[in-house]
């Protein structure tokens, strides 16, 4: 794989490999068509950011005219100040910068980011539904007529079940890639689901702008070959709460004032969901490195071509 992305040129003449790009071409289309369908209207935001989105350690930093910039990480913040607006429903289709040091078969230094938001939702499965439908839509490109609704697993039957499985995790831990992996496995071999979504994550393991009901958190991910390709949830509206939520994770909600002003007068009840485009069509393709599915690839060890 490295030397066909050293000459990705070349490569890319290759009939299977250029088959990957007119594939994730139609999916986009598939993805814009589900969101116009639906009455989202279609955002952008920035990409050079003053302050950290989700906690400062993915950031790549930058120097913007003599001051400390970064490349964003996600439009979450965004999106989610649009909600106070009147902006109903917003998808954005971008790249996201993430500088984690992960050198895996899942993940990129530069990737995009399929995002929508809703307000005015009830509870976590307004945006759940509205995924789910996005997906099946996408995931038609490679013969999948996914049957909806798709499968919920709470939190606590994913880790009863991995555990079961001989997973040495506990209430609280993250379920990570192994445990994802054998789940995948256990789901399809014993339930025939491919792809489902895990939802209820304890509240410590999930950001500050996730709504918590105590220790049980609004939140869903949805795993699909045993591979986490989003998350999302039902965002915190109340702006006190949120200040809280942001204090407790050892952020400073003075660097976030100009997020928390949006929620002064008026923020409806709201959520949505990310979801990485490259991970889509990895698993949609059943394509076993995510850098199949990107023409120019970013990650640690490449900067070129
Ligand atoms: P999260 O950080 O889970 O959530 O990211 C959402 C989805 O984006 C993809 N992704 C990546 N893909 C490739 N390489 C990476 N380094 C990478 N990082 C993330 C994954 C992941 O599931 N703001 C929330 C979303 C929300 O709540 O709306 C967020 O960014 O497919």
């Amino acid at each position: 794989l490295d030397t066909r992305l050293d000459h990705r040129f070349m490569d890319l003449r290759r009939p299977q490999v250029r088959k990957i790009f007119e594939k994730k071409s139609k999916a986009l289309n598939k993805i814009r068509n589900y969101f116009h369908q639906n009455d989202f209207i279609e955002i952008q935001t920035p990409k050079i950011i003053g302050s950290a989105t989700e906690g400062g350690t993915e950031l790549f930093p930058m120097e913007y005219f003599g001051e400390q910039a970064y490349l964003a990480q996600s439009p979450q913040l965004y999106k989610q100040m649009l909600m106070a607006t009147g902006f109903n429903k917003v998808f954005e289709i971008d790249p996201i910068f993430r500088a984690e040091e992960h050198d895996t078969f899942r993940h990129l230094n530069e990737s995009w980011s399929i995002d929508g938001e809703i307000a005015f939702i009830d509870n976590e499965e307004d945006p759940m539904k509205s995924l789910e439908k996005m997906i099946a839509k996408a995931a038609e490109i490679n013969g999948y007529n996914l049957d909806l609704p798709l499968k919920r697993l709470n939190y606590d039957k994913a880790l009863e079940i991995v555990q079961d499985l001989g997973m040495n995790l506990e209430w609280g831990d993250d379920l990570g890639t192994e445990a994802e992996r054998k789940l995948g496995e256990y789901m399809k071999e014993q339930k025939n689901e491919i792809t489902y979504f895990i939802k209820n994550y304890p509240s410590e393991i999930k950001p500050f702008y996730i709504m918590k009901d105590d220790e049980i958190s609004r939140s869903f991910d949805l795993d699909f070959h045993g591979i986490e390709i989003s998350s999302g949830g039902q965002r915190e509206h109340r702006k006190e709460v949120l200040k809280n939520q942001i204090n407790k994770q050892d952020l400073d909600p003075e660097d976030f004032e100009f997020y928390l002003e949006a929620f002064k007068y008026g923020m409806p009840p709201h959520g949505g969901y990310g979801v990485g485009l490259e991970r889509l069509i990895m698993v949609i393709l059943e394509l076993n490195n995510i850098r199949e599915t990107t023409i120019f690839p970013r990650d640690r060890r490449r900067l070129r071509p």
